[in-house]
């Protein structure tokens, strides 16, 4: 097992107990000399080197299995160390930092040579966010350098937002863990492309389409599958995805029932306070259920977790509820159907500009790309 150091920052704090400030010290010492550090962020964790040491960038490739033409985002602590890391910063880029950083944004801007190659995937542009957890601030303060960080998973697996779920998918192949507890916003953040006129949405996220083109004061396009595929290989193809099959189903007790009653161990993930408690029994078969909150934000910081728990409890398959199909839920719906094997009982929503059909041509069971 990796070290796990305990760095809860209670909230509403502005310095940190003794024991966390002395477990950022030791996480910049790791850093420093080009180990990697899995850190606590608002969205999820990541799995942190110097990202102007293209050796221990590489380290971070090695460790997650990552294809080396998937780009990594980079943490900065404010603008200042943003800008020093872009070659021209867009005023839409500029709009966003200032209105959502610290926060779960991601711009992307066109690169400058300081910053490796191994980190953008040899292109030219690179992605950039400030993270809004005390603890990844803190240590970035302390660093005094940017930090490399995808999420602190094994490629395509699910994402973690425990320090436990890092432990279980990494191992030793990360030095030492900041154990902040829980994520607060349990997925990745939106991520957008601000090299292009209008901006794009290349992953939707914790922030929504509205609020991006409200901080920018234009209408923004929807990245959808299509152009992120180019522009970004990793946005795309089955990743966030469980170890059972995961399916989507407009009736999911019944669909999970259906599975039940083959003999399957299902896991069955719904808002419906109904089926809250134990699981049953039902001939062979077995039933585990995990309710999350109804509404997007609580079902997004909870989603992860359950994905991660239904895993851990081997269920067979996995059958999710599917989401509204509203704004609201895009990333939640975004995550799933990334995850998802197939999709059962309903039409998946097809706003114009994510076509439902590019997914379902995608070759789910590769493994060639992913985050
Ligand atoms: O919330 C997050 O963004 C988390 C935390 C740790 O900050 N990080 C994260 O990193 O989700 P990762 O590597 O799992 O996802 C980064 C995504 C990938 O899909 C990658 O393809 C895309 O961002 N990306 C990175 N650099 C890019 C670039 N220059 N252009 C387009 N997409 C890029
Ligand atoms: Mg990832």
């Amino acid at each position: 097992m990796p070290r796990i150091l305990d760095a809860a920052w209670p909230a509403g704090t502005t310095a940190p107990p003794g024991e966390t400030e002395l477990a950022i010290d030791e996480a910049a010492a790791v850093l420093a000399r080009g180990g990697l550090v899995a850190i606590p962020t608002e969205t999820v964790y990541g799995l942190a080197a110097v990202a102007i040491d293209p050796d221990a960038v590489r380290r971070i490739f090695e460790a997650k299995g990552r294809p080396p033409r998937n780009p990594l985002i980079v943490h900065v602590a404010d603008i200042d160390a943003a800008r020093a890391l872009a070659r021209s910063w867009p005023q839409s880029a500029e709009r966003l930092a200032r209105r959502f950083w610290p926060g779960p944004l991601t711009v992307v801007v066109a690169k400058r040579e300081i910053v490796p190659d191994v980190v953008t995937a040899g292109g030219d542009t690179v992605a950039i966010r400030c993270p809004a957890h005390p603890v990844a601030r803190r240590l970035l303060e302390r660093l005094g350098r940017p930090l490399a960080a995808p999420s602190a998973n094994v490629s395509l697996s699910v994402s973690p937002t425990t320090a436990r779920h890092v432990a279980e998918s990494l191992g030793e192949r990360v030095e030492l863990i900041l154990d902040a507890g829980p994520c607060d916003r349990g997925i990745e953040s939106t991520v957008v492309d601000c090299t292009t006129s209008p901006p794009r949405i290349l992953r939707p996220g914790p922030i929504g389409r509205a609020e991006v083109e409200a901080a920018i004061g234009e209408a923004v396009v929807d990245g959808g599958a299509t152009d992120a595929i180019l522009r970004s290989p990793g946005l795309t193809g089955r990743h966030y995805a469980p170890r059972a099959p995961l399916e989507l189903s407009a009736d999911a007790p019944k669909r999970a029932a259906e599975l039940v009653g083959m003999g399957r161990r299902v896991g069955l993930v719904t808002t419906d306070a109904a089926f809250a408690g134990e699981g049953r029994r039902a001939g062979a078969g077995q039933l585990v259920v995990r309710t999350l909150p109804d509404d997007p934000a609580g079902f997004a910081r909870e989603l992860y977790a359950a994905l991660h728990d239904l895993d851990a409890a081997e269920v067979d398959a996995i059958v999710v509820e599917m989401p509204p199909h509203d704004e609201a839920w895009r990333a939640v719906l975004d995550r799933l159907r990334r995850a998802a094997v197939v999709s059962t009982g309903s039409e998946l929503p097809t706003p114009q500009t994510s076509p439902a059909t590019k997914y379902r041509e995608e070759p789910w069971r590769s493994r060639e790309t992913g985050t």
